[in-house]
């Protein structure tokens, strides 16, 4: 088992990766493959079906035939000494890497569908993104029924969730409603849809049978299927009681979704098949993890206990605290989620969203031309002492958690004569790190803790500049991780736990290593009037586009 890897798929909105672990923790081999996005109408994000798995593929196969022609270590070591050499008499041969198991992790939300039968997606997946039920759920909010939805899934009442999109689906594709309702058709969020496709016999016919009307009553089967999502993934459908852990009647008649074409719900650390025989070189590979990106994060992040909690600096920023075995309802606007289930012990996390983080940084480069790059934000900000005055709430698609406000817009306040690139540089990291700031408030709010410290990873948080002032902001310590790949390392310990490559939890957590710690530095009294001036500033940006 030494020798063996684990293969992390991490296929995220705009690229699919494969990660090679080995049993330390440490990143073997990965590849990356970009694929297309869809913008069929202003609002409207899709991706095609094919292009996810056949990205997500093609990343695999390159992850795997780089570590077949890599030597291992140990073969390493016995060629520098020239053992390996002598014994085989040729050297370094390139032989299937020994994978011990398969963890997936993915964007969340993007909703697929698919023919039982055929495997052919009906549509194209329409993605986390997309608007284009905004006012469907606008009706439904004026009609009464967002208390009941957040009671039951811990979730605001909006489009960015699965159910009012795959109810367009079923209404938009002629003849899908009736197909669903007679258990002819899959509903899966990107974790099902891979599971399916990595699982898919070399005959699909053979492994898709149409439900029975037993089956279709109950849904499908979970264990007796490759048709099969996690409880993270399914708890942000808008269609999954986060209380009973199961889907609810309730739920599916407000949305109107035939249980039918539901898949059945797992745990998120257990086998929940193989892959297909020819599609990797070697034995078929236990697929033993599966997560939703962020659930992944947090678990690769090791935030095990209570009040433990991580920010993912990407395009937006997502935070989520772990919140223990009971599901926090939150007070001010945040989402409560399942943040994933071993065994039978679930773990509830609190989870709040900015939608611009990173896209302020490329707006800077892409829109004003201040920068040529984006890592040269950081040397402009740091060549001012301060942002002198000027205040930027990048609201540029509108305010995500806590504020919820579609019609805020991008407000940059406090201009002078004396106004530089630098100061709208710094300007602009403030303001990602204030949104940050305003989601921990609301989490330790709800939470009723203090937390000492914020676990870090995502691209912008290689910014040593953007997380002293976060650091500073906060009050906090802010954690950066030697490995910022934590959400593919959360699906591979996931997968590594089920098939015993790791014992145990507390073994995993000895691999996860601080490569920086930033501490405050301000004084409390200058972060307290920065955050005063943000919340003014904030006001001013909020429904500025309802006029
Ligand atoms: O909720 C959407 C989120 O899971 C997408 O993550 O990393 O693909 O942008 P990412």
């Amino acid at each position: 088992m030494s020798d063996s890897l684990i293969l992390a798929l991490d296929q995220g909105t705009t690229s699919s990766r494969a990660i090679l672990f080995d049993r330390c923790g440490a990143i073997r081999h990965m590849a990356q493959r970009d694929f297309r996005q869809i913008f069929p109408q202003p609002g409207w994000v899709e991706h095609d079906p094919r292009d996810i798995w056949e990205s997500q593929l093609a990343a695999a196969r390159a992850v795997i035939a780089e570590a077949a022609d890599a030597p291992t270590p140990a073969a390493a070591r016995a060629a520098t000494s020239g053992e390996l050499a002598r014994a085989t008499g040729k050297g370094l041969t390139a032989e299937a890497p020994k994978i011990a198991a398969v963890g997936i992790t993915n964007q969340r939300e993007t909703t697929l569908v698919w023919d039982r039968r055929t495997g052919e997606p009906i549509y194209n997946a329409i993605v986390w993104q997309d608007r284009r039920t905004a006012e469907y759920c606008d009706a439904l909010r004026a009609a009464g029924h967002a208390a009941m939805i957040r009671e039951k899934t811990g979730l605001v009442l909006d489009a960015y969730f699965s159910a009012t999109k795959l109810r367009w689906i079923l209404d938009s594709v002629p003849g899908a409603r009736a197909r669903a309702e007679a258990g002819e058709l899959c509903f899966g969020t990107v974790d099902t849809w891979l599971l399916w496709k990595l699982t898919e016999p070399q005959h699909p016919s053979a492994g898709a049978a149409v439900l029975s009307v037993e089956a279709r009553k109950h849904g499908a089967p979970a264990a007796a299927t490759r048709f099969i999502t996690d409880v993270s993934n399914a708890s942000r459908t808008l269609l999954f009681n986060i209380h009973t852990l199961d889907w609810d009647e309730e739920l599916l008649a407000l949305f109107s979704i035939p249980r039918a074409c539901l898949p059945g719900l797992r745990g998120n650390s257990e086998v929940y098949g193989h892959t297909a025989a020819g599609l990797f070189p070697g034995p078929p590979i236990p697929i033993a993890g599966m997560a939703g990106d962020q659930h992944a994060a947090l678990f690769g992040q090791m935030c095990l206990r209570p009040g433990m909690m991580k920010n993912t600096y990407g395009t937006g920023c997502f935070l989520m605290m772990n919140t223990g075995g009971v599901p926090v309802t939150s007070r001010n606007q945040l989402l409560t989620t399942v943040a994933w289930r071993l065994g039978s012990e679930v773990t509830y996390a609190l989870e709040g969203s900015v939608f611009v983080a990173g896209a302020a940084i490329q707006w800077l480069r892409d829109g004003l031309r201040l920068i040529e790059s984006a890592p040269e934000v950081n040397a402009l900000a740091a060549s001012v002492e301060d942002s002198g005055g000027v205040v930027f709430v990048p609201a540029l698609t509108g305010l995500g958690a806590p504020h919820w406000d579609g019609h805020a817009r991008g407000t940059l306040l406090g201009l002078t004569r004396g106004t530089s690139a630098a100061h709208i540089a710094r300007a602009t990291l403030e303001g990602i790190a204030c949104q940050v700031c305003d989601i921990v408030r609301a989490m330790q709010a709800d939470a009723g803790t203090v937390c000492a410290e914020l676990r870090v990873d995502g691209g912008a948080s290689a910014s040593d500049l953007l997380m002293q002032i976060q650091s500073d902001l906060l009050g906090l310590k802010i954690l950066r991780p030697q490995t910022r790949e934590t959400t593919a390392f959360g699906a591979a310990y996931l997968a590594g736990l089920a098939v015993g490559h790791w014992s145990s939890v507390s073994e995993i957590q000895t691999q996860w290593h601080i490569d920086r710690e930033f501490s405050p530095q301000l004084p409390r009294e200058a972060a307290a009037r920065l955050t005063q001036t943000w919340a003014r500033a904030v006001d001013r940006a909020k429904a500025w586009a309802a006029g």
